[in-house]
């Protein structure tokens, strides 16, 4: 064949005719439509090389539910009384020999709201422990969701993250016994469940609890720990620490222990327990002491010859994460070909005389920090 001017622009011409992909656009872009409703979809080709295909599909290229059907060109899409599950996205599709485009529709289908609990209950509970129930609720428009008491119209205070409404008691007592009701409420309906919360333990039993569950502290601080129980007759508040004897340094008075200037071995989980002729029960605080670092060089003084590799650790103790840093004294930065890892290390392949020096670590962590030196002499 003979590739001369002329035929290649005669080619040129004719590929831009032959060769146009399909062009499409969608109506209308967005149908929204009461759940046993239908929704229609158009989808239009504005230009485009003969043949074209058109085709229907969800977006996360799924099949099409049932309810939807296609005409016999494959331009209409049409969902037939309309489900929760139906609503997203929707794609035509269309081909031709030179290539294909899409474009995108969208349903949105209102429905009442559907609530979901948990855990669903009856929930039977030891009085004195934390009880929580979460309701989640799906709808369009988003529902609005309120916890009440059977019997009572006043609406419970409650924590509320995006679509999950939350009762809770941190320390549930006998007398919150009793039917909860969620409610979910749209413009398409309101949606109610129950759950049943059954508090056992008998009256006048002790229910201890603890101001806080967790706490971090400083060493060498003073810290409080305060205990509260009810029960009657008035129950009896013991402190002792887990698989431990309580700190030396301690002292408990009505109900809250005290430790003075606590240490790291001090960390560990303190038990509160309130005690009275019903019965017991524990409430617990896990507390973490954390500390500056203590660090020190391994070694602390070399001497070396000329050429010989310097190996020099530092050592910490104390809260992690620890961070190391290394430097010269009297210099701006390490000598060229030092090199120093995450864990403490400083590496010098082969020492020269002008290495000689003292070396400084610093290593540091979110409470302070500490140095140690290494005294380096290279003689030849
Ligand atoms: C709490 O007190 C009860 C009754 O005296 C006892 O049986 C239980 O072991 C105590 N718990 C702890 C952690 O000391």
């Amino acid at each position: 064949m003979d590739f001369s001017p002329g035929v290649l622009i005669l080619c040129s011409l004719l590929c831009s005719v032959a060769g146009q992909a399909p062009v499409v656009s969608v109506e209308p872009r967005t149908a929204t439509v009461r759940q046993g409703e239908s929704a229609s979809f158009r989808c239009q080709v504005a230009r485009g090389a003969q043949p074209i295909q058109l085709e229907w599909k969800r977006a996360n290229n799924q099949a099409l539910p049932a309810n939807a059907k296609t005409g016999p060109d494959g331009s209409v899409l049409t969902v037939a009384n309309a489900r929760p599950e139906n609503q997203g996205q929707y794609r035509c599709v269309a081909a031709n020999s030179a290539g294909r485009s899409t474009v995108a529709a969208a349903l949105n289908v209102k429905h009442a709201p559907k609530v979901h609990l948990t855990p669903a209950g009856p929930l039977r509970v030891r009085m004195g422990s934390p009880v929580s129930v979460e309701c989640r609720a799906t709808g369009r428009p988003r529902p609005t969701l309120t916890w009440k008491r059977q019997g009572s119209t006043l609406q419970l205070v409650t924590k509320e993250t995006n679509d999950v409404n939350t009762i809770q008691w941190p320390v549930v007592h006998p007398e919150d016994s009793g039917v909860y009701i969620c409610q979910a409420e749209n413009n398409e309906g309101v949606t109610e469940v129950k759950v049943e919360v059954i508090v056992e333990g008998q009256p006048g039993a002790p229910v201890a609890s603890v101001g806080a569950a967790e706490m971090t502290v400083v060493e060498g601080r003073t810290v409080t720990m305060e205990c509260q129980a009810s029960g009657s007759p008035l129950p009896v508040i013991t402190w002792s620490k887990l698989r431990a004897p309580l700190p030396w340094k301690h002292t408990v008075v009505g109900g809250v222990l005290t430790l003075t200037s606590v240490g790291r071995q001090d960390s560990g989980q303190y038990i509160c327990n309130a005690t009275n002729i019903h019965g017991y029960s524990e409430a617990y605080t896990q507390m973490e002491v954390e500390s500056p670092p203590y660090a020190t060089c391994l070694p602390d003084q070399v001497r070396l010859q000329p050429g010989d590799a310097l190996r020099l650790q530092c050592l910490a103790h104390g809260t992690h994460p620890i961070h190391f840093e290394w430097s010269r004294g009297g210099r701006v930065s390490l000598p060229p070909g030092a090199e120093t890892t995450r864990d403490g290390k400083l590496l010098i392949a082969h020492v020269k005389l002008s290495d000689s020096g003292t070396y400084k670590c610093v290593a540091s962590n979110q409470i302070g920090n500490s140095e140690a030196l290494a005294k380096v002499i290279i003689k030849a």
